[in-house]
């Protein structure tokens, strides 16, 4: 059990690059030796010790039982009052991105391209992750309205759900307190 360091407890989960300081970054793949090594989706933090959870662009690298026991997760190791930062993005956007870009002339390396003016670049990748190591393949999409649901169901007693733009696609942006 890994015991965080500071009183008020922030955990960022999935940190990948995004290495914060004073908060506790976890991650299956470390970038450093500053990141704490956790294969979700169980959390290896004792239940109602964190004050704020993150998991910007995490939970849609997990299929759909296993995204409801990461948010099962994030809710029990959240003190009461706590909150949960949650960005994913907004797979109805997505697939309509994907849908009304045209079909580029040749073959594309995907692995090496974000275009935006076909559909075989940023697009794909974000409905189906850009795939550069086991930690970055897309396994379930989100719309606002499955993200409330699922985090209601899982006990959180209030949900907010925004819009947002980031890594370079519409996101939805959840805020939820236990
Ligand atoms: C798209 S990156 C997001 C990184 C960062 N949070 C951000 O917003 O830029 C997804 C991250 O989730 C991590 N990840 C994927 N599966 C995981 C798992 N089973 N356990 C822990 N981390 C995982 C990946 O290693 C990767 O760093």
């Amino acid at each position: 059990m890994v015991q965080p360091a500071l009183d008020v407890v922030r955990l960022n989960l999935g940190c990948g690059t995004d290495v914060r300081p004073g908060w506790t970054n976890v991650d299956k793949f470390p970038v450093s030796s500053d990141v704490v090594q956790a294969d979700f989706p169980t959390l290896p933090f004792a239940e109602n010790t964190s004050d704020e959870v993150l998991l910007s662009h995490v939970l849609e690298h997990f299929g759909f039982k296993d995204g409801e026991t990461l948010a099962r997760e994030i809710h029990r190791v959240l003190k009461p009052g706590g909150v949960a930062v949650i960005e994913v993005p907004d797979i109805a956007w997505c697939a309509a991105q994907f849908l009304g870009a045209p079909e580029p002339q040749m073959y594309t390396d995907v692995t090496n391209e974000y275009h935006t003016n076909h559909r075989w670049g940023l697009f794909a990748m974000a409905l189906w992750g850009d795939q550069h190591n086991d930690g970055l393949y897309h396994k379930w999409g989100y719309t606002a309205h499955r993200l409330l649901y699922l985090l209601q169901h899982v006990g959180f007693a209030r949900v907010e759900v925004d819009y947002g733009f980031s890594h370079g696609v519409q996101v939805l942006q959840a805020k939820a307190w236990k």
